[in-house]
């Protein structure tokens, strides 16, 4: 586990070199991905990033890109308004920034919340988190994976629940659909699955991008009081007595976070290419340092959850990627 003085001490190293030049953030309006981008533009470098969030954050997000400017004049933001909860939406985004850029070295995933509440679908029949979560992420990666081949070392980092995964997966209901197959408990395990399955398929097809599926750890974000509860319910007084608390308490610095996930975004412990890296490299999914998706945790530890992996990839993926392109299908 690289220490936190071994992280600050390889993110000082980032340069303009080895900055990710064009990056696009999604999620990056709030929380772990917010508190990245202010990390990275700290580190004084030229830098162009796409922040794609909601109409309801646009205000605050432009005061935020506002200040960071005043810190860091060489960087340079570009507002991309969308429902990211939405396919649709994502595509067109991703059509906004193919139209714009070349090429893309950093793409940062961090859209979602804890599924605390009861089902809510969005318009396009899917709920709300796992669009979020899931289903949304891997679309930016199909739309923009032509831009990330042209950059020199691209990386794409999802944060979720990395290192987590178990040797088993709902493949009977993916999407949790039938009569009390959602729960906080069963969303949450099922995506964080999702993810890994989907983003592993991936890297195993595109080995010439990074791919990394990370878990933040305790992170003071407000994501408890994201989900559709009741705040009069039994989940909204859970969230206000004991999780609130908890997090409040247990929870890494806002700082610390933005470290950690800024040396996940550029060293090269993760794939071997960026911010040049000497201790320990991280193994991926394939137990191989380049190559095969990097599940990381909030310590920075690299884990290739080789035997669970190895299980999902067998008796799950197929179905899940095939299950997982039937719903994107009509977006790409
Ligand atoms: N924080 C933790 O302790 C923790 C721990 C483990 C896993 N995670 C997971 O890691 C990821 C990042 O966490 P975080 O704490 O950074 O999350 P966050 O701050 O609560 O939110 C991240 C992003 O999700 C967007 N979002 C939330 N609900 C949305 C909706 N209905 N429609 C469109 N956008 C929506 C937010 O947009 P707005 O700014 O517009 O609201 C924000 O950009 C999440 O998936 C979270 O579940 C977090």
């Amino acid at each position: 586990m690289p220490s936190l003085k071994e992280i600050r001490a390889a993110n000082a190293l980032i340069n303009d070199a080895t900055a990710p030049r064009v990056s696009v953030w999604v999620g990056g309006t709030s929380g772990v991905g917010k508190l990245t981008i202010k990390a990275l533009v700290e580190t004084g470098v030229s830098v162009r990033i796409y922040i794609v969030g909601r109409k309801s954050s646009e205000e605050r997000t432009k005061t935020f890109t506002q200040e960071l400017n005043a810190i860091n004049p060489k960087a340079e933001f570009v507002w991309i308004e969308g429902e990211v909860s939405l396919l649709a939406e994502t595509k067109r985004v991703c059509e906004v920034i193919r139209s714009k850029e070349s090429s893309i070295d950093l793409l940062f995933l961090s859209t979602g919340y804890a599924p605390l509440g009861t089902r809510e679908e969005t318009s396009e029949g899917l709920e709300i988190c796992q669009s979020l979560e899931y289903y949304t992420r891997i679309l930016f990666i199909i739309h923009l994976l032509p831009l990330l081949q042209k950059a020199e070392s691209p990386r794409v980092v999802s944060v979720l629940g990395g290192g987590l995964e178990r040797s088993s997966v709902n493949t009977d209901d993916i999407d949790l659909k039938k009569p009390g197959s959602f729960s906080s408990t069963t969303g949450q395990i099922q995506y964080c699955h999702l993810n890994s399955i989907g983003l592993d398929w991936l890297a195993n097809e595109h080995p010439d991008v990074t791919f990394m599926h990370t878990w933040p750890g305790w992170v003071n974000t407000g994501n408890v009081r994201r989900g559709n509860v009741d705040p009069n319910s039994w989940m909204g007084w859970i969230i206000w007595l004991v999780l609130e608390p908890l997090i409040k308490t247990f929870s890494m610095r806002d700082e610390d976070s933005a470290q950690r996930n800024l040396f996940q975004c550029t060293s090269a412990a993760f794939g071997g290419h960026g911010v040049p890296w000497e201790g320990k490299p991280g193994l991926s999914t394939l137990k191989k340092p380049e190559g095969g998706l990097f599940l990381v945790n909030y310590k920075g530890d690299c884990t290739p959850n080789a035997k669970n992996m190895a299980t999902l990839r067998e008796k799950a993926q197929s179905k899940i990627w095939a299950h997982t392109q039937s719903i994107l299908e009509p977006y790409l």
